[in-house]
């Protein structure tokens, strides 16, 4: 006779969150509150950080009413170490624990837009841009998972995630941004600073993934295709064109990988890259 196999619902058993304490670092943006849903929907607490406070609040509110979860909210500017020691000391003391870091925040230029964005060609890139924008989305990454990541070492147990963008993996296709009638030296490009910032997270994740791989600490890359958001018909034509599913995602699409990756469905893996962008990177 074949011994019984107990039933548990897949879900509970490996997606769970239940009373993981998680800080999504950059959460009041766009993608941020449907990490934060994500997370509150499988029973995790939600630590909204942003520099952004009144926001932050909003998204940790709306978690607390429609998830019943403890969220809550702290203004932090990942780019000071006091702020992210705060946010760190603050949450221990409330939850004792910190189990999951989203490093979700970057300077992130729309310049789908077109206006104002000439600013971001190489020539003209200005250093003090380009310290800024390193800043936060490197910089800022780092002194999160340095803080963050110690208090899990200490503990044995943790579960990292790092935001990147499809533009860590491949170049920008510059062509996508460009506008009728404007001169080529002013067309719109997306920075180099942006791609250098998600390749740069892609190389962190994989060293941190092994320096804390006996400490129970997994990091793992999300790599986040563009998100379609009100841009004009010509940009979501030329973009959708470049993407083997033919369109850009919805903002919640990546809600099943954050899930994936934060809880112990992914147990068995840290310092991957889970590409989620619709195939644009295959062609
Ligand atoms: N939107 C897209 O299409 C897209 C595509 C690929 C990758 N991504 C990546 O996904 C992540 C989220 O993108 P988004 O579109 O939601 O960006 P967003 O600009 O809407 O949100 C970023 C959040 O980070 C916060 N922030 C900025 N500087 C900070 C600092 N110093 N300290 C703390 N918080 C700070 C902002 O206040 C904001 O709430 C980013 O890492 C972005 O690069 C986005």
């Amino acid at each position: 006779m074949s011994p019984k196999r107990v039933e548990k619902p897949l879900r509970e058993s490996v997606f769970g969150l239940s009373g993981r304490v998680a800080i999504i670092a950059g959460g009041a943006g766009l993608l941020g509150p449907k990490h934060v849903e994500a997370i509150a929907a499988a029973g995790g607490i939600p630590v909204v950080a942003d520099i952004d406070l009144a926001s932050a609040e909003a998204v940790a509110s709306s978690a607390r009413k429609n998830f019943g979860v403890d969220a809550w909210a702290a203004r932090t500017d990942i780019t000071r170490p006091d702020d992210i020691e705060r946010l760190m000391e603050e949450t221990i003391a409330r939850h004792g624990r910190i189990d999951i870091l989203i490093n979700n925040a970057a300077n992130n230029p729309k310049v789908e837009g077109g206006s104002s964005a000439a600013f971001a060609r190489l020539e003209r890139f200005t250093l003090s841009q380009w310290q800024r924008d390193l800043d936060v989305g490197l910089t800022g990454a780092f002194l999160c998972c340095q803080i963050v990541g110690r208090e899990m070492a200490a503990r044995g147990t943790g579960a990292i995630i790092n935001i990147a963008s499809e533009y860590g993996i491949i170049a920008p296709d510059q062509r996508l941004y460009r506008l009728p009638g404007v001169p080529d030296d002013e067309q719109p490009t997306k920075p180099i600073s942006y791609t250098v910032v998600k390749s740069g997270l892609i190389g962190m994740t994989r060293y941190l993934a092994t320096y804390w791989a006996d400490r129970g600490v997994r990091v793992n890359t999300l790599t986040v295709g563009g998100i379609e958001n009100g841009q004009h018909p010509d940009f979501l034509c030329k973009a959708s064109d470049r993407i083997p599913l033919g369109r850009m995602a919805q903002v919640d699409e990546y809600q099943g990988a954050i899930l994936f990756l934060a809880s112990d469905a992914s147990s068995f893996m840290t310092g991957s890259n889970v590409v989620v962008d619709g195939g644009k990177s295959c062609w």
